[in-house]
């Protein structure tokens, strides 16, 4: 199975919506924060806003990335970096969402990003979540939710996975099915059978499950499986979601 493309269904509505979004983020930084920065296409639109502002308004801002592409395209606009691993908080960060629901729930990692991006999540006081409204859903699992395994013993992983899988699919979910997801266009990491690797050298499996109802035993049961170093349910992490010139707060 190939994981989930972050093509939008409307390209131009969704740019714009995500480049309100992205705006609006903006105005939550302020001189010298360090600021993370999210993965994927609305975060790239805010990194570059981010650029220009502190550009103009010659600002005193560091940054923590949540992947090697977003690092680039930070130090492209002329953003300033922290070193990785010598960085113990963060004022805010500013991230995408595959979904998102009215108690601030996400799905995250369409990009492959997901680990760095709960980290990041996790080191901030105040996470922010820009994302257009077609992300929003009422259920979470409709976007195939990514974990996130190390690329060891493969088949024993997926045995577990599968019975995670039956006891939160959907009805309407179609069959587990045991592969990780594939190299796609612009990825650059893959091993020599075309599987994704992530940044930090993981492979991504995307469970299709339709329906979350129970995101919160999911996660748990997930967390429990040894070699799933991550997964894409971010339960508690956001605090505002700006998302079609709204903001939601928890
Ligand atoms: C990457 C992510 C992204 O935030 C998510 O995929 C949304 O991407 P986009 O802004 O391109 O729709 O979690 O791992």
């Amino acid at each position: 199975m190939n994981g989930p493309l972050n093509i939008s269904k409307n390209t131009d509505k969704a740019y714009q919506a995500k480049y309100d979004a992205a705006i609006q983020a903006l105005t939550y930084i302020d001189n010298n924060m360090r600021v993370g920065l999210g993965t994927g296409s609305t975060a790239n639109i805010f990194i570059d806003l981010l650029g220009d502002k502190v550009k103009t308004e010659n600002l005193n801002i560091h940054c923590v990335a949540t992947s090697d592409e977003s690092a680039k395209r930070a130090l492209a606009v002329g953003l300033s970096l922290l070193p990785d691993a010598y960085t113990d908080y963060l004022d805010i960060a500013i991230d995408g969402a595959d979904e998102f629901d009215n108690q601030l729930r996400l799905i995250k990692g369409g990009g492959g990003a997901l680990l760095r991006e709960k980290i990041i999540a996790q080191a901030t006081k105040n996470f922010i979540v820009i994302a257009d409204d077609s992300k929003y859903v009422d259920t979470l699992g409709a976007f195939p939710l990514p974990v996130e395994c190390v690329y060891y013993e493969l088949k024993m992983i997926f045995k577990n996975l599968e019975v995670i899988f039956n006891r939160y699919a959907d009805s309407s979910a179609p069959e587990f099915i045991p592969e990780f997801r594939k190299k796609r266009k612009n990825d650059i990491n893959t091993d020599n059978n075309n599987v994704f690797l992530t940044n930090l050298g993981h492979s991504i499996i995307d469970l299709d499950l339709k329906t979350i109802t129970d995101p919160e035993n999911l996660a748990y049961d997930l967390q429990n499986i040894a070699g799933i170093v991550e997964h894409g349910l971010f339960l508690k992490e956001a605090n505002i979601i700006l998302t079609d010139n709204r903001v939601l707060n928890k």
